[in-house]
């Protein structure tokens, strides 16, 4: 791979296992949300695996110690709508999360993504912005957010999604070099209509049951 430790294609067991029951076509909407879900988890574990930690004591039943947690609050911000699915049970990992959104639309006649609705929380800069959407396949979405990110003084972006198509891991490493891409797996291409191939369809249709 020509992005070196940009790109995390995380490999487990566990992870093939859960992808392959959620790209077929006759998992049931309950089910494709929870394995959603699991996938999520352990790629936002691998994600965060290397971010600051300072050191606090604790007080055991037995004595004190000294014990570890994290720096900075971790951040997560899923882009609408599909990343909704995918953020809930990451968010269940770091309760202490504070979580924005970001939501876009593609303006057919410019082709380009627009901003339709944003919150950021006020001190998103600080520690490390989990974004995340569980399919990365043109790319427009996710270069646009991480942008807004940017704009907003983040500076530890980490991009988590499910899939990822090779046209969408270029644009957006052209776009943005020092986000890391963490993903399960990445496909061999978009259709013409910008749907990754193999892929699991429609994400959002998927997990919110709008087929
Ligand atoms: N969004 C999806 O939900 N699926 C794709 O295959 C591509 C974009």
């Amino acid at each position: 791979m020509p992005y070196g430790t940009m790109l995390q294609v995380i490999k487990h067991p566990l992870i093939d296992h859960y992808l392959t029951r959620i790209r077929d076509i006759d998992t049931s909407c309950a089910r494709f949300r929870d394995l959603v879900g699991c996938v999520g988890t352990l790629l936002a574990y691998e994600a965060t695996r290397d971010v600051k930690q300072e050191e606090v004591e604790v007080q055991t039943p037995m004595e004190k110690c000294t014990g570890l947690r994290f720096a900075n609050n971790v951040c997560i911000v899923p882009i609408l709508r599909a990343g909704i699915g995918f953020s809930d049970a990451i968010v269940s990992l770091f309760p202490d999360a504070h979580i924005g959104h970001i939501g876009l639309f593609r303006n057919e006649d410019i082709l380009e993504p627009v901003e339709y609705y944003k919150s950021l929380p006020i001190q998103i800069g600080q520690g490390p912005v989990l974004l995340v959407d569980p399919m990365l396949a043109t790319g427009g979405s996710a270069i646009a957010a991480a942008k807004m990110l940017k704009e907003k003084g983040c500076k530890d972006i980490r991009f988590i999604c499910l899939i990822a198509a090779p046209e969408g891991i270029e644009k957006f490493h052209i776009a943005h070099p020092d986000v890391p891409i963490y993903t399960a797996a990445v496909d061999r291409q978009l259709d013409e209509n910008g749907y990754i191939l193999p892929g699991l369809g429609d994400a959002g249709d998927r997990i919110f049951g709008t087929l």
